[in-house]
């Protein structure tokens, strides 16, 4: 009963952190509700043989307690055939419930599609602390928002830069892990347009708690056209604008690591279109505020992080943030 308690307790834990959005009891996608399905039932199966076994048991106890002015040993019961078979064979069927569609399952949830022409390609590379997404196919690079099609497959090649980390999005199904050096396959899809929280599942550092990320789950033709805005080279702002010196600093300051635009790769998180991302740093609201906090002391926020301290006086600050805000895609 204890162990029955903090299990729930457990489970509830689960809805208080993850709140109303989907999650792996409320999932929004084919892979998400066949992993459910096996929560259930387990768990159906599994409370089943616990109620049983407690009702059992709290029978014998009071039914064959110890009466007064009882003495010696009572009758005792030895050797059944009818008994053993009995308790063989339902244990013995209880594990095939499981087994069956927990094996079926297993093989169809690990079909590789990443050389179907159905599914969208997607290379998720896993950073101390945040998230990198390549789409092969069309030669883009992202960070921190993914953006899917719904109701299409996403072939997932999973990969990690530095330790070990694990790729997670509660409301679609999962997770697996992101190794360095070897590249790890699954696939996920999405029956609803929205927004997904995504979360680093494995122990990778001070900041893992931190590595979150977005899932932008978009109709086919808002995919199309993202993907289009993602391949426009980002224009450079014009000297005699506001905004030139923003894009000085950044030129300056930010450049050697991050790339603006959406078909160079980059060791640091590329900012195409960072402007219409949900987060900055993957976990605080994108404005200008926590923009400029996460610039001025990105150690305050995640703690590990290699974005270095850069040095700019207050007006630098501002000028710097003006200018991450205009990098909106087409
Ligand atoms: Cu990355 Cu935990």
């Amino acid at each position: 009963v204890p162990l029955f308690l903090l299990f729930t307790l457990v489970l509830s834990g689960c809805s208080s952190i993850l709140g109303d959005d989907p999650s792996p009891l409320n999932p929004k996608g084919s892979v998400g509700e066949d992993q459910l399905f096996l929560i259930k039932l387990s768990l159906f199966v599994m409370t089943g043989v616990l109620v049983i076994v407690f009702v059992l048991f709290g029978y014998v106890v009071i039914r064959f307690r110890k009466r007064k002015n009882q003495t010696g040993v009572p009758k005792q019961t030895e050797g059944s055939h009818v008994l053993e078979i009995v308790w063989t064979v339902i244990p013995l069927v209880l594990l095939l419930i499981l087994a069956v569609p927990m094996v079926t399952q297993t093989f169809a949830l690990a079909k590789d599609y990443s050389e179907s022409e159905e599914a969208e390609q997607v290379k998720v590379i896993g950073h101390q602390f945040w998230w990198e997404f390549q789409y092969p196919e069309h030669g883009i690079y992202t960070a921190q928002d993914l953006v899917i099609p719904v109701n299409t497959k996403i072939a997932f090649e999973l990969t990690s830069a530095d330790v070990i980390h694990s790729f997670w999005i509660p409301g679609l199904g999962g997770k697996m892990d992101t190794n360095p050096g070897m590249t790890n396959k699954f696939y996920l899809d999405a029956e609803e347009v929205g927004t997904y929280k995504g979360k680093c599942a494995e122990l990778c550092g001070a900041s893992h708690a931190l590595m979150d990320f977005k899932v932008q789950v978009v109709t086919q033709e808002e995919y199309e056209a993202w993907v289009a805005s993602m391949k426009e080279p980002s224009q450079a702002v014009n000297e005699q604008d506001a905004l030139a010196q923003g894009q000085e600093i950044f030129k300056a300051k930010c450049m050697s690591c991050h790339a603006i635009d959406g078909t160079q790769p980059g060791v640091y998180p590329n900012l195409k279109g960072f402007a219409d991302r949900e987060l900055v740093a993957g976990i605080k609201e994108n404005n200008a505020e926590w923009i400029r906090k996460w610039i001025d002391d990105p150690q305050s926020i995640k703690p590990g992080t290699l974005m270095p301290n850069v040095d700019l006086t207050d007006d630098e600050l501002d000028a710097l943030t003006e200018y991450l805000q205009s990098l909106k895609l087409e």
